[in-house]
């Protein structure tokens, strides 16, 4: 069931509405973007990835899970081919996503989590590719 609550972030209130609202936003750009629509190719199932995705920002913002579903970032970045690239262009929709769908106030404090959150994966993704190469290969058994 989908919360109709609202979450806090340091003063900050988002409703759920306003994360599916970016979410929705952000990936039907990211699925017609020329660069980005390449390592997205592995998305078979679009409404799902964005009720997974919402879940995630909703959960990671303080509200209470509603879905049976675990994550774990930095394995499937690896195997998409994560690169600084990818991810300056994936944070340069997402900014514009942000500004078009929130108030100014929600837009700075979700930018700030988002590059955080960006630089973290980066950083993991560097130590994956040290230790297993820099493949974009599925079959590695990790
Ligand atoms: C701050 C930046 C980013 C955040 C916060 C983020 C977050 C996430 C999360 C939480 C998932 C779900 C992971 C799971 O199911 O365990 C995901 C999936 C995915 N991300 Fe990202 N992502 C970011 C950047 C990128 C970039 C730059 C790429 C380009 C390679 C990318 C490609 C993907 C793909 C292809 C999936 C789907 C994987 C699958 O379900 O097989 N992401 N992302």
């Amino acid at each position: 069931m989908i919360p109709d609550q609202t979450v806090d972030v340091n003063g900050c209130v988002f409703t759920h509405q306003d994360i599916l609202a970016v979410v929705d936003a952000f990936y039907r750009r990211v699925e017609t973007d020329a660069l980005l629509k390449v390592p997205f190719g592995s998305v078979e199932d679009w409404p799902e990835h964005i009720a997974k995705l919402t879940h995630f920002w909703w959960t990671r913002f303080g509200g209470k899970s509603y879905m049976d579903v675990e994550y774990s970032p930095p394995l499937k970045h690896y195997r998409a081919g994560f690169n600084r690239e990818f991810l300056s262009r994936w944070l340069s929709l997402f900014h514009q996503t942000l500004q078009e769908k929130l108030t100014p106030d929600q837009a700075k404090m979700w930018k700030t989590i988002a590059d955080r959150m960006g630089e973290g994966l980066s950083l993991k993704n560097d130590m994956m590719i040290e230790r297993f190469g820099p493949l974009r290969d599925t079959s590695i058994p990790i």
